[in-house]
């Protein structure tokens, strides 16, 4: 499948052209193609078991594919090793609570800026999370492992951001979360894409991640069946019956 919607902004940043993956006999994506610009909100969103997780897995080269390529800022990275795709730029939220549990918070964050050197750039990002999330700022000195589950999520969202990447995959940023704290993070993910980041994000929360996505791609068992602006898709009816939950 050809991607004929293309993104809205001018430069293409992340491609992937006729993916194909696999867990042993299941064909977990098949024949994925699509785009993200520079500075747009892309949303995935999908039943369970679509896909979603391998596509997020499969662009950050946790997991390379089997077939096809995925290109970063003009580059194939088929081969390029998950540790090195934060300094091309890219840093993956991975779903679930990935965090280091007998870490501090603090601690957590300066494992995420791994390939910075520098202190006082390492210091400064640290403050910019605490400004991002004040409630991690309170807890710097907690273990990981007994924060609750939102704030992990807070937690795994600010580490990645300590490498200023330009490209942040999220995978359910908004798992677990209270409503409040939901409303918080999609107003962060927002803010960030104001302040020039490119947001692909994988969201079981389909309403409001296409509320704030410029552009949407629907996943079905492992295939896009669906594609559009944000506006579109949440206003399509197939789309409010299947994954907003409207009969
Ligand atoms: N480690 C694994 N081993 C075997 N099969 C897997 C593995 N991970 C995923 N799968 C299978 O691949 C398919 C896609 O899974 P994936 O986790 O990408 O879906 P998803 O869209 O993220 O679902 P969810 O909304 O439940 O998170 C599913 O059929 C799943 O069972
Ligand atoms: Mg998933």
């Amino acid at each position: 499948m050809t991607d004929s919607v293309q993104s809205s902004k001018s430069e293409i940043m992340l491609e992937l052209k006729d993916v194909h993956s696999y867990y042993g006999k299941i064909h977990a994506l098949k024949g994925l193609s699509f785009t993200v610009g520079r500075g747009e909100i892309i949303a995935l969103i999908g039943g369970n078991g679509a896909g979603k997780t391998t596509t997020l897995r499969t662009v950050s080269m946790l997991k390379a594919p089997k077939l096809g390529e995925v290109i970063f800022k003009g580059r194939s990275i088929n081969n390029v090793p998950p540790h090195e795709m934060v300094k091309l730029g890219m840093a993956h939220v991975p779903e679930g609570r990935r965090i280091f549990p007998r870490l501090s918070v603090r601690e957590n964050l300066e494992i995420g800026a791994f390939t910075i050197k520098d202190r006082n750039t390492i210091e400064k990002r640290i403050q910019q999370g605490f400004e991002i999330f004040p409630r991690l700022k309170e807890r710097q000195s907690q273990l990981g492992g007994t924060l609750s589950g939102g704030e992990q999520q807070m937690l795994a969202f600010a580490r990645a951001l300590m490498v200023d990447p330009e490209l942040i995959l999220l995978d359910e940023p908004s798992m677990g979360l209270s409503p409040l704290f939901v409303e918080t993070i999609f107003d962060n993910i927002v803010s960030l894409n104001k302040a020039g980041k490119t947001i692909l994000l994988v969201e079981q929360n389909a309403l409001m991640a296409l509320g704030i996505a410029d552009r949407g791609y629907v996943l079905q068992t492992g295939e896009i069946v669906l594609k559009g602006s944000g506006e579109q898709l949440k206003n399509d009816e197939s789309v409010r019956k299947k994954y907003l939950g409207e009969d």
